[in-house]
C-alpha cells in the first residue's frame, strides 16, 4: 500500500478537518459525559437512609414459625448464604472476601454489643449501612429471612461462641 502524504507525517485524515466531523464528536463526548452522570455509583449513606425510614417492626407481624428450633435451622442457612463471605463462619470477621473488597466488616461475636434485641438486629440488617454492609431490606432478602437469620445470630450462634455469658435471654 502507498502511503498518503498525511500519513507520512502523521497527520490526521481529511475528514475530520470537517465541520460536520467536529460536531459528531462534540455530540458524543456530550452523549459520554451524560452516560458517566448516569453511572455515578449511588449514594448509599442516602439509600440506607431511605431503608430507615421504610423499616418498620410491623414488617414482621405476620411471620410465624412452627418452632424456634425451625426458626433457627432457616436462620443458619439464611446466614450460610447471605452473611458468611463477610463475617465469617461463626461471625468471627476477617474473612479474604470483605479483605479483598478493604471492608472493614466486624466480628458478630463480640461480648459487648449493642444489637442485644431481636428488633435492633432485624433492623440492621434490613437497612444495612453506609460502611458496605448491604441493605438488604430494599434488595435481597425477605422479612421472614431477616426474621430468621437475626434469631440465628443472636440466640444461637453467639451463645454457642460465646458460651452462657453471651446468652441474651428468651427472644421476644
Ligand atoms: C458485603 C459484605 C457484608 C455482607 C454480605 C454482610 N455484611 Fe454485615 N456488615 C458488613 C460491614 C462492612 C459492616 C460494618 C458496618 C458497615 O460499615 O457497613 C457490617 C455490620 C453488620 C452488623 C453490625 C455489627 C456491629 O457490631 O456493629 C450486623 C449485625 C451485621 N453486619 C449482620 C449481617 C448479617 C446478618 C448479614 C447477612 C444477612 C450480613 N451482615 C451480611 C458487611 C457485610
Amino acid at each position: 500500500m502507498r502511503l498518503t502524504k498525511a500519513m507520512k507525517h502523521g497527520r490526521f485524515p481529511a475528514f475530520t478537518k470537517r465541520p460536520g466531523f467536529i460536531m459528531a464528536l462534540a455530540a458524543a463526548v456530550a452523549v459520554g459525559a451524560c452516560e458517566q452522570k448516569h453511572f455515578q455509583p449511588p449514594n448509599r449513606a442516602a439509600q440506607v437512609a431511605e431503608a430507615q425510614m421504610l423499616y418498620s417492626q410491623k414488617l414482621f407481624d405476620s411471620v410465624t414459625w412452627a418452632s424456634d428450633s425451625v426458626r433457627s435451622f432457616q436462620g443458619n442457612e439464611v446466614y450460610a448464604e447471605k452473611c458468611r463471605r463477610c463475617h465469617g463462619t461463626v461471625g468471627e470477621a476477617g474473612t479474604q472476601y470483605a479483605k479483598d473488597r478493604g471492608l472493614k466488616v466486624p466480628s458478630l461475636v463480640r461480648p459487648d454489643w449493642k444489637y442485644e434485641s431481636l428488633d435492633s438486629l432485624r433492623k440492621m440488617v434490613f437497612t444495612g449501612h453506609s460502611g458496605g454492609m448491604p441493605i438488604y431490606g430494599v434488595a435481597g432478602i425477605s422479612p421472614r429471612e431477616i426474621d430468621a437469620v437475626a434469631y440465628y445470630v443472636l440466640y444461637t450462634l453467639r451463645p454457642d461462641v460465646l458460651g452462657a455469658a453471651g446468652e441474651p435471654g428468651k427472644a421476644k
